[in-house]
């Protein structure tokens, strides 16, 4: 199915065949300028959405930026049923000279693509996903936020279309992009945030979709999210389903520590947490500056022991969303700890420095992650 999808894609709908509906109705610009200058996390969308359909024996087709606007779905859309969707999130920064850029696109569209095949669902072309990006980011340019440290987040997704009970790999699907002007994912004003361990429950077992971006990860992670927030937590932590013990990832961003001895460790990618492209490029940037990473296993009894003896002193959590955030305080039912001085730290605050400068064109970008959309 994925080689014959990819093949037909190229034929019918290459992305010169975008057609562009521009809305007639856009938002007022009074009306935008004030959403943009307080937009929060998630709850402003632009006017336009990238729409491409997935049909067995067709392929992708019927590509277009329009007006963003409700979804006419049948009740018996599997995705309503079986939760076959994915998703991605990316963000798009305007550069002083007005320019629009995005941060590593491919990298997203390759992951989108993974995630694709874990739930036996097309795999949409990386060129395509790219341009359906670039087209709609391009329309809605004037919906960058004006807040500080704001970007536009872009959301594209897929879902399982097709009417049909039957639990089998669905023949129809829709793929879309909407976009969301954002400031920070967690609330301004807190030097770092504070986590909750979840103890009952696990995000992903091996064998699982743990690796993939899929809806079903997020909706079995509110319980615990919720929890976290009861107990005055920002976040929650996960640890491994098979022993209980292991650190994980947050349920929206994966994980770091640092060391006295100036190292750093991260969880390695055993199939159960998603393999982060924030955690890819904080590790190639470390390692550029000489720093040693790890990637391996670290238990939360480690965790706890060396925040006490001072060995451990500094911890992040990093995502599109987060960012970099730095981790003050971990909490769970055996009582708490804190982290360094409870703030964030040297190590932490200078990696964060160095991704935010590449992705908002203040520094060089030695590594090809800047797509410019101009
Ligand atoms: N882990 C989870 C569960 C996430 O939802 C995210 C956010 O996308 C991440 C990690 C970080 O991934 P990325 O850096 O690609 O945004
Ligand atoms: C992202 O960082 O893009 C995510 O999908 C995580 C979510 C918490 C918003």
């Amino acid at each position: 199915m994925t080689d014959r999808a990819s093949t037909q894609t190229m034929h019918a709908a290459s992305p010169a065949s975008f057609a562009i509906h521009r809305r007639a109705d856009p938002m007022a610009v009074a009306d935008r300028s004030k959403l943009l200058a307080d937009p929060g996390f998630g709850r402003v969308f632009t006017d336009h959405m990238a729409m491409i359909r997935y049909t067995e024996g067709k392929g992708w087709h019927s590509a277009e930026i329009t007006a963003r606007k409700p979804l006419m779905l049948d009740p018996a859309a599997a995705v309503l049923h079986y939760a076959q969707e994915i998703f991605e999130g990316l963000k798009a920064y305007r550069l002083e000279d007005g320019r629009m850029v995005m941060f590593r696109p491919g990298a997203n569209a390759r992951r989108f693509q993974q995630s694709a095949r874990r739930l036996a669902m097309p795999e949409l072309p990386v060129e395509l996903f790219t341009r359906s990006i670039h087209e709609l980011v391009d329309v809605d340019r004037a919906w960058f936020p004006s807040v500080e440290g704001g970007s536009l987040y872009i959301r594209p997704f897929m879902f399982a279309s097709e009417a049909f009970l039957g639990v089998r790999p669905a023949t129809e699907y829709l793929y879309l992009v909407i976009l969301s002007p954002v400031g920070g994912y967690f609330k301004a004003g807190s030097p770092a945030v504070s986590i909750w361990v979840s103890q009952d429950y696990t995000r992903a077992s091996p064998g699982g979709t743990g690796a993939a971006k899929c809806g079903g990860n997020y909706a079995s992670s509110l319980v615990p999210i919720a929890e976290a927030t009861k107990h005055g937590c920002d976040q929650v932590v996960f640890l491994d389903a098979a022993e209980h013990k292991w650190l994980e990832e947050l349920g929206g961003m994966n994980v770091f520590l640092v060391f006295n001895d100036g190292t750093l460790q991260t969880p390695p990618l055993t199939g159960t947490i998603l393999p982060g492209i924030t955690r890819e490029s904080i590790m190639t940037l470390a390692r550029a500056e000489g720093l040693t990473v790890r990637e391996q296993p670290y238990s939360l009894d480690q965790w706890r022991a060396d925040a006490e003896s001072g060995r451990l002193t500094e911890a992040f959590a990093c995502g599109t969303a987060a960012v970099v955030t730095p981790i003050g305080r971990v909490a769970s039912p055996q009582g708490e700890f804190k982290i360094g001085a409870g703030g964030p730290g040297q190590i932490t605050s200078s990696l964060k420095q160095k991704l935010v400068d590449i992705q908002r064109g203040k520094a060089l970008d030695p590594h090809g992650w800047v797509y410019t959309i101009d």
